[in-house]
């Protein structure tokens, strides 16, 4: 039986991995999720793993070498899957320390208790030798190659790293860490940069699940700058599969873009949402009277804000053969339905302290 050991499994693209690798490969894995539960990390969101044996959870922060050292010793890891990080650009400008140290020394952390873990003491490669079959792969974002103009170029695998946000400075410089481990010590691994993931269990200071989650209670859904920003989005379980096919099929120490080429605006988002709610909600529902663009509302920019990504997928689908196979006006109403049905998820995130970020957030950006 294969072992991964599953960083920040308990945040959104986390648990629909487990979930997508649990529903592919049953029992045939074992998946050890190794997460300290921060605001963004919710048990909630594998709940139904409960009781299985092949599911192990570690409560424990990545920058804390000793605990990750002995999960390594207690467990033959097969594959890490690394997600664990601070994940939101919003917070990063107000706090970018929390950033650096888990984004940039834990992903140190976990390089270095693996390689530890995994190296032979000797064998024919002077520069790295590893017991069989073992891979670390690097979860990253497009957001390490900086901004495109509007209607103009792609990221590619071969762009030039050039990020503007501590966020995706920490994820560069993790990005960083992981090629060194490659080409110094011929470190087992893979890195994919990702495009913006949306669906089930995304927690709502990100857009799509702020907007439907406003837009529900009839509070303002607070547009950045112009609203002309564009995003490349990708429905998140076509992001776990991709992850899963690089780790399997990908050339080791190969960096792959991942996104399915859905360019929109955030505005465009905004309408879409609003339409996909009236669509889905039920006659006489009475939340329908107040959902409408009259909830839009300018607000002040996000500092220092990228203007477009957008990924050239060309690599993962020639060498790997994947394609995102959900489309953006399935993946919308797949992900509505979820919440319609996980009301009670939503309201238990939306406790105190996210009501304190958001006041804090958004209180000073509304434009008079
Ligand atoms: P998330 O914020 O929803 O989840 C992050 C998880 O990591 C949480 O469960 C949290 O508790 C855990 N975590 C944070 N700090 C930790 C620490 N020090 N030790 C252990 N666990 C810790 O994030 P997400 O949106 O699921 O993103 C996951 C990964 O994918 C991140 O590395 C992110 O950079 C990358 N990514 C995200 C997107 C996106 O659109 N969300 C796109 C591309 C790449
Ligand atoms: O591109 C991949 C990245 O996508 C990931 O690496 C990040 O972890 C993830 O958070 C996401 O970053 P973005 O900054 O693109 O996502 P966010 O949902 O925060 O914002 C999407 C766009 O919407 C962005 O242009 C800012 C804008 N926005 C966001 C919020 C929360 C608004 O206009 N209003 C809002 O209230």
């Amino acid at each position: 039986m294969r072992t991964y050991l599953v960083t920040g499994g308990a945040g959104f693209i986390g648990s629909n991995y487990i979930h997508y690798m649990f529903r592919k490969y049953g029992d045939d894995i074992r998946i050890i999720n190794l997460d300290v539960l921060t605001y963004a990390g919710n048990p909630e969101n594998l709940k139904d793993l409960e009781g299985n044996d092949n599911y192990i959870f570690v409560k424990a922060d990545i920058t804390d070498k000793e605990a990750v050292s002995k999960i390594f010793e207690e467990y033959d890891i097969d594959r890490v899957v690394h997600f664990a990080a601070e994940s939101h650009v919003d917070r990063s400008i107000k706090d970018p320390e929390a950033f650096i140290k888990t984004n940039v020394y834990g992903t140190g952390v976990m390089l270095s208790c693996a390689k530890a873990a995994w190296e032979l003491p000797e064998g024919p490669d002077p520069l790295g030798n590893y017991k069989p079959d073992k891979k670390f792969l690097h979860v990253s974002t497009d957001e390490v190659y900086g901004s495109l103009p509007e209607g103009e170029g792609y990221f590619y695998e071969t762009t030039p790293y050039s990020p503007h946000s501590p966020y995706s400075a920490s994820k560069a410089g993790s990005d960083m860490l992981v090629k060194a481990y490659m080409d110094t010590y011929h470190f087992p691994a893979n890195i994919t940069n990702c495009s913006n993931n949306y669906g089930p269990y995304q927690f709502p200071e990100k857009l799509i699940p702020l907007i439907i989650n406003n837009a529900l209670h009839g509070k303002k859904l607070p547009v950045y700058g112009d609203g002309k920003n564009v995003r490349d989005w990708l429905y998140v379980e076509d992001h776990a599969k991709a992850i899963d096919m690089v780790q399997e099929k990908g050339k080791l120490f190969e960096t792959y873009n991942v996104g399915g080429h859905n360019e929109k605006q955030n505005i465009e988002i905004i309408k879409i949402i609003l339409n996909t709610l009236n669509e889905m909600l039920p006659d006489g529902d009475e939340r329908k009277a107040h959902i409408n663009e009259g909830l839009i509302t300018y607000v002040e920019d996000r500092k220092g804000h990228d203007r477009r990504y957008a990924i050239a997928p060309d690599k993962i689908k020639k060498e790997i053969g994947w394609e995102p196979e959900t489309r953006f006006e399935e993946g919308i109403k797949l992900t509505i339905k979820w919440y319609f049905e996980h009301e009670d998820w939503m309201s238990n995130v939306v406790n105190g302290d996210y009501m304190k970020y958001y006041e804090n957030m958004y209180g000073k950006k509304e434009k008079a």
